[in-house]
């Protein structure tokens, strides 16, 4: 009776089982896999949230398929703080930046077309490929003193059927920023291949350099949709508010924004509230990535000082995002690694394959973990050593 489509694989893993029956006997857990800022002990305006919920504007409805223009606005002045000019026009809010890629993969793929990923990434993409029946070719990110597009097997990746290519900017968990002449080179490859930029930006402001990386979003010289949201920016995931924001020559980005505009109208999806209360949740994330940064940078400095103490893990090099990348002895798959983690240490991470690594050896940790169980996860980490 089902779509193909939907055949997802959704058999649980050994891990998935294990942590459940963790739970179920009610064992405690230090979580080193924590993503959700709202569970973190970072500290919130309660009162300026909840009031920005309760603007009498609320009780009528104007709608508008590219949104509020006040949350447009306020969009745009984020893009200003970073130095790039963005008209109104050229951003559309969505409920979410899996509903700005749904709309992206919308309007440039029919069936079986072909976006590329990179690889290792956030294990979001393959569901959202699988329902807008888009094909997923992954091309390697390789890890040097550092992150970088492997731009050679890029290249052997696109075939006449791709689409676009996707950049996670920073990357999740690598925490690369895609650099100035990466970038570039990302442009002269789309441009002969005629082909578009998906620049997830979701983490762009969490970066440990002092000078901000630059954004996807100041490039006009390629069709690039660019798309972030609040759920990371601001710290606040539950009130469902992202935009995607389309550049590119002036031609291409007419006909992408009218192709857009149809789909948002279709769906409506924005609700008015948190339409209204997009500009003050803006106002308000210096307080939430000030708290969040002071926490990505302790938790690393516990992490150095732990693995100095041993030999046995390094961490990769982080540049941006709220993860750390620990490099392990490879004595079995990183998925027993952290199942016996589990059974014998009482915490929880992630293996590398969960995030396409493509070799073992790799355990990913969360840096906005509370810096106390940080600490005390880390060390019953290392003692399995
Ligand atoms: C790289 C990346 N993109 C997108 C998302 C999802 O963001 P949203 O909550 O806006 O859908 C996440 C969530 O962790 C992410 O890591």
């Amino acid at each position: 009776m089902f779509a193909d489509r939907t055949n997802c694989n959704l058999k649980s893993n050994r891990l998935s089982e294990a942590l459940a029956k963790h739970r179920a006997a009610n064992r405690p857990l230090l979580d080193l896999t924590v993503s959700n800022p709202t569970e973190c002990g970072f500290v919130y305006d309660r009162g300026s949230i909840l009031q920005s919920l309760a603007n009498p504007d609320s009780l009528s409805y104007h709608p508008d398929p590219k949104g509020l223009l006040t949350a447009r606005q306020a969009v745009a002045e984020y893009y200003s703080a970073h130095d790039i000019v963005i008209p109104v026009e050229d951003i559309i809010p969505a409920t979410s930046t899996s509903e700005a890629y749904s709309f992206v993969f919308r309007i440039l793929c029919n069936p079986v077309d072909e976006v590329l990923i990179p690889e290792p990434s956030y294990p979001l993409f393959s569901f959202l490929a699988d329902i807008h029946d888009v094909k997923l070719v992954s091309y390697p990110l390789l890890y040097d003193h550092g992150w970088q597009i492997d731009f050679h097997a890029l290249q052997q990746s696109l075939t006449p059927r791709t689409r676009g290519i996707i950049v996670v900017n920073p990357n999740n968990p690598t925490g690369h920023f895609c650099k100035a002449n990466e970038m570039e080179k990302l442009h002269e490859i789309c441009s002969s291949h005629q082909i578009a930029i998906i620049a997830d930006e979701v983490f762009l402001d969490f970066h440990l350099e002092a000078k901000q990386p630059p954004s996807f979003a100041a490039n006009n010289t390629i069709l690039t949709f660019t798309m972030s949201g609040l759920s990371k920016i601001a710290g606040l995931p539950q009130m469902k508010a992202a935009w995607l924001v389309t550049t590119g020559p002036k031609e291409l980005k007419a006909q992408a924004l009218s192709r857009l505009e149809v789909i948002a109208d279709t769906f409506l999806s924005m609700n008015t509230p948190i339409q209204l209360a997009i500009p003050r949740f803006l106002e308000l994330r210096y307080g939430f990535q000030n708290q969040l940064m002071a926490r990505v940078r302790k938790n690393l400095a516990t992490l150095d000082a732990q693995l100095a103490t041993q030999s046995s893990c390094s961490r990769l090099e982080v540049e941006g995002g709220w993860y750390a990348v620990l490099r392990v002895p490879v004595t079995r798959s990183d998925e027993d690694l952290a199942i016996e983690l589990l059974n014998t240490r009482g915490i929880s991470v992630h293996p590398g394959h969960f995030y396409d690594f493509p070799t073992d050896g790799y355990l990913i940790v969360s840096l906005i973990t509370p810096a106390e169980e940080f600490d005390e996860g880390v060390k019953r980490l290392l003692s399995v050593f």
